[in-house]
């Protein structure tokens, strides 16, 4: 199975910036946008206040990523971390990317993709400006400490099941018990156009909600077996009551239907599963995987796989596959981090010490007919096998940057050059494999 990958917007690339940012203007000037405003809209009881809450937007979520990929069939929704990204000045307000606050005097929001100005964004129920007030009508976002306690609950929902109830994973997020606090609290903190029922009108909401659904996602992985309540919930939110308006005759979409979200196709970058590595370990037929264009001297031996010293310090192509984590000296300077998934990654991985920016270079082959002298299969296994690398990289870079704080600048740039390459790799992937 290959995972749609859902990532943290922290980590995407200017590029995959770009290409979720034109797919959501491609949606809003096709009408397909504000068909999922009104849906939002007409949803107040069956989407919120109950134990539905999780799986509605859970299915909402995906039909609108389905729709993006429509446009860009690379585009996935990213995640808006709020415990991290926990301020204006966070990236993801930057004008590439969702555009910032509102202007003091009445919120509307004058910068980025998104501003009513560009043209581009008429809102068709409370509009027609974007308005956002960043703190206005509550001072701060959710803290780690909260998604620690919601984490914390034991069972998924609790009688009266419903914005009253004292406890349970989906009311604690939903955020409604000493609320704002959570998922409300977010939208409360945006503020303008994420405070009614028409917030999906600011695209961030897709980014927010997103997060909300890795806490489920999360929550459920550390909760196996915590059943979703069949009888109890209003009509609509029980196990098996059919979800308005997803739910049609001979094709039903029900809580029960959405509990498994691998099954609805996608990934989250912490899970370890974006990249279908199946495993973990390093050729050593040396010599057998050669490039085309590397006559003597580039070939995939042992003694080839490790970093590159680049004494200018810049990222570079070239026409062999380098594999980092091998030359842990010459990794860049995350503290231990544990591994959580035990798997997938190369212990130590992270521990180099260094100084200063790391040389990392991994380099990518510039298209898989580069790729001569080797079956497809070893191929495939090759690039797993890279894949699997960087994704280690990427996974304890993100646990180092959850534990210690943002990660300095120069880090940053080497992880989203990763990340890019960790793209073109996986395109060549599903390329051999017939699925690009
Ligand atoms: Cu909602
Ligand atoms: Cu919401």
């Amino acid at each position: 199975m290959h995972y749609r990958c859902r990532k943290n917007q922290a980590l995407l690339t200017a590029a995959e910036k770009s290409r979720f940012v034109n797919a959501v203007l491609a949606l809003k000037a096709n009408g397909v946008y504000n068909t999922f405003v009104q849906n939002h809209i007409n949803a107040m009881t069956s989407a919120h206040r109950g134990s539905a809450f999780l799986p509605w937007h859970r299915e909402f979520l995906n039909r609108f990523e389905l729709e993006l990929r429509k446009i860009d069939a690379q585009v996935t929704l990213p995640y808006w971390d709020w415990t991290v990204d926990n301020s204006g000045a966070s990236s993801i307000w930057n004008a590439d990317f969702m555009g910032g606050n509102g202007r003091p005097a009445d919120g509307v929001v004058t910068t980025g993709p998104f501003a009513f100005s560009t043209g581009n964004w008429p809102l068709a129920f409370d509009g027609p400006r974007l308005r956002r007030q960043f703190g206005v009508s509550i001072g701060s976002l959710p803290t780690p400490a909260d998604v620690a306690n919601a984490m914390a609950e034991s069972v998924y929902d609790v009688a009266p099941w419903n914005a009253s109830a004292s406890s349970g994973f989906r009311n604690r997020l939903e955020g409604w018990i000493n609320g704002p606090q959570l998922h409300n609290r977010a939208h409360v903190w945006v503020g303008g156009s994420m405070l009614p029922m028409s917030s999906p009108n600011d695209p961030v909401f897709f980014l927010h909600h997103c997060f909300i659904d890795k806490l489920w996602a999360d929550w459920q992985r550390t909760h196996p077996g915590v059943a979703y309540p069949a009888v109890g919930p209003a009509v609509g939110h029980r196990l098996n009551d059919p979800m308005s308006p997803f739910s049609k005759p001979g094709a039903p979409v029900r809580p029960a239907d959405t509990l498994d979200h691998h099954a609805m196709g996608y990934a989250y970058d912490t899970e370890g599963l974006c990249f279908h590595i199946p495993k973990l370990k390093f050729i050593d037929d040396g010599g057998k995987l050669k490039f085309k264009d590397d006559q003597p001297k580039l070939k995939f031996k042992d003694d080839k796989l490790k970093f590159t010293d680049d004494p200018q310090q810049s990222l570079k192509f070239r026409d062999d596959v380098k594999l980092p984590a091998l030359d842990q000296g010459k990794l860049p300077a995350f503290d231990q981090v544990n591994d959580p998934l035990g798997n997938v990654s190369n212990p130590g991985v992270l521990r180099g010490v260094s100084t200063g920016v790391a040389p990392f270079v991994l380099s990518t082959p510039h298209h898989s007919n580069a790729w001569v002298g080797a079956s497809q299969q070893a191929q495939v296994q090759q690039l797993e096998q890279a894949m699997n690398e960087i994704a280690a990289i990427l996974q304890q870079a993100q646990q180092a940057q959850q534990a210690q704080g943002p990660l300095g600048e120069a880090q940053q740039a080497q992880l989203q050059n990763l990340d890019q390459q960790l793209q073109s790799l996986d395109l060549e992937w599903r390329k051999l494999q017939g699925l690009a």
